[in-house]
């Protein structure tokens, strides 16, 4: 019988060696749409309340949190009916569950082009993998990001040991700041930390470049891949990159999971992420001597669902990786060509209009303000989008920075993904169209809680039965 490769740490709660489980596949897990169309999201018939009655839910809202796919919640509903305890019992569906959290390890360390001897941990979200990271970090490491960063990349590192790069003004410059940078600030230890995408603007940074570039310093290179994982290959061994994280809740699968890959030797010397049950080797009066591996850092019970959730999510999206990339690119073309002509709007961009980027536009509308926008798309055409500046409030305040214009402090952002269609994009286009040009249909005041609808209900208020 073939066995799933195991770290050696993963004894059990009691000190115990755990046997090695069983290959058991499940057909579950690799539920997949035919290769010409793409794969369904549960959810797409939501209808939402608008001022003229119900109209179908135009999400345009994927950066924040994707749609759960159809083969995620198959191989949920599935894993649901045995599940119980991980590395803990010696029971069947113990055993059988236990087979399954190793089993979506390996299929995330191949999504993510994980090398052999890389750790693949299952953290909460993209924030928690960085956390958890930060607390592994040898001593005296250095830490260098730029101000383009998503507060979970910018934040975790501590101020102290952070070099803080500026926002660039093109590639170029980017790669010349940080060269710069890494030639200029010594450390037993350093650290570069990128985003693949970002999460404002959906520009896309060329991560070989970087990571080329910190390895030529002697630093490593962290990738936050949470606005790449449903869009597009992510893959360490190609980018010869140190680390990866990325999170279910925006790659299809919810459910609080989250990934963090990579080298395994700061991950096995740096401290427990949780102490506790599974994240020791051995517990005695004299002392307590810690897991290597995943345990170290996954102590308690681990989401084994949320890990079902991402391991489904990732077969899906591989197996289909063409269509996806397909689809979100004529849908962001039309996009961006719809509202590049209102007159008024302004797009975001770090580096220039032309730049690759991932289905993800920010933007800007003269004389109106965002979380206005966001409120009248929501209340008058049953759009979903967000507004304001996206946890990335350095690079937001940098971009809306303009002297010379009366502009918004914060933006509207629209990100596109598999729960979105051309007619929600040809919805929201005619929607700002039709606000420039006419103004809202509703009136709306700004009260203590932001904008609200003047002498009338919210539709969105409206009471709904709760789901349990
Ligand atoms: N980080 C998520 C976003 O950009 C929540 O919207």
């Amino acid at each position: 019988m073939s066995v799933l490769p195991r770290p050696s740490s993963f004894d059990d709660v009691n000190g115990r060696p755990v046997p090695p489980v069983p290959v058991i596949r499940s057909r579950a897990l690799h539920v997949v749409a035919p290769p010409s169309g793409l794969p369904p999201v549960v959810g797409a018939d939501l209808n939402a309340p608008t001022l003229t009655g119900p109209v179908r839910y135009a999400n345009l809202d994927h950066a924040a949190s994707t749609p759960a796919l159809e083969s995620v919640k198959a191989a949920v509903d599935q894993a649901l009916l045995s599940y119980a305890s991980v590395h803990r019992g010696a029971g069947y569906a113990s055993r059988l569950t236990s087979a399954w959290y190793e089993q979506a390890r390996a299929e995330v360390a191949t999504f993510v082009g994980a090398r052999g001897d890389d750790t693949v941990l299952f953290t909460r979200t993209t924030t928690d993998s960085w956390a958890l990271l930060a607390k592994a970090l040898p001593s005296r490491t250095t830490v260098f990001v730029f101000e383009t960063e998503h507060h979970s990349t910018l934040l975790p590192w501590g101020r102290s040991r952070t070099v803080r790069l500026p926002v660039p003004k093109s590639v170029e410059d980017a790669v010349r700041l940080l060269d710069d940078a890494l030639a200029t600030h010594a450390s037993r230890h350093r650290l570069v930390v990128i985003a693949g995408a970002s999460n404002v603007t959906g520009e896309t940074w060329p991560v070989e470049r970087f990571a080329e570039l910190s390895h030529r310093h002697g630093a490593r290179i962290a990738v936050d891949a949470a606005q790449l994982s449903a869009h597009r290959l992510i893959d360490l061994q190609a980018w010869d990159a140190d680390y990866v994280a990325f999170s279910g809740h925006k790659t299809y699968a919810p459910f609080g999971a989250g990934v963090l890959a990579g080298r395994s030797d700061w991950l096995d010397a740096g401290t427990p992420y949780l102490f506790g049950g599974g994240a020791t080797a051995s517990v005695t009066d004299d002392g307590t001597r810690w897991a290597t591996g995943p345990a170290r850092h996954e102590g308690g019970s681990p989401n084994v669902i949320g890990a079902i959730a991402i391991a489904a999510a990732c077969a899906t999206i591989a197996a289909n990786r063409e269509a996806i990339e397909a689809h979100e690119s004529t849908l962001l073309a039309r996009l961006r060509e719809g509202l590049e002509v209102i007159d008024g709007v302004e797009l975001l961009s770090i580096f220039d209009d032309d730049h690759d980027r991932v289905g993800v536009v920010a933007f800007t509308v003269d004389g109106w303000d965002s979380s206005l926008i966001s409120q009248v798309l929501a209340v008058e055409h049953g759009i979903g989008v967000r507004d304001g500046k996206f946890c990335a409030h350095l690079l937001v305040d940098e971009l809306l920075d303009d002297p010379w214009r009366e502009r918004s402090t914060t933006a509207v952002r629209v990100s596109l993904g598999l729960g979105s269609t051309s007619e929600a994009v040809d919805r929201l286009v005619n929607g700002i169209r039709r606000l420039v040009e006419h103004g809202t249909t509703a009136a709306w005041t700004r009260g203590d809680r932001g904008w609200e609808l003047l002498d009338q209900d919210d539709p969105r208020d409206a009471p709904v039965a709760r789901p349990w």
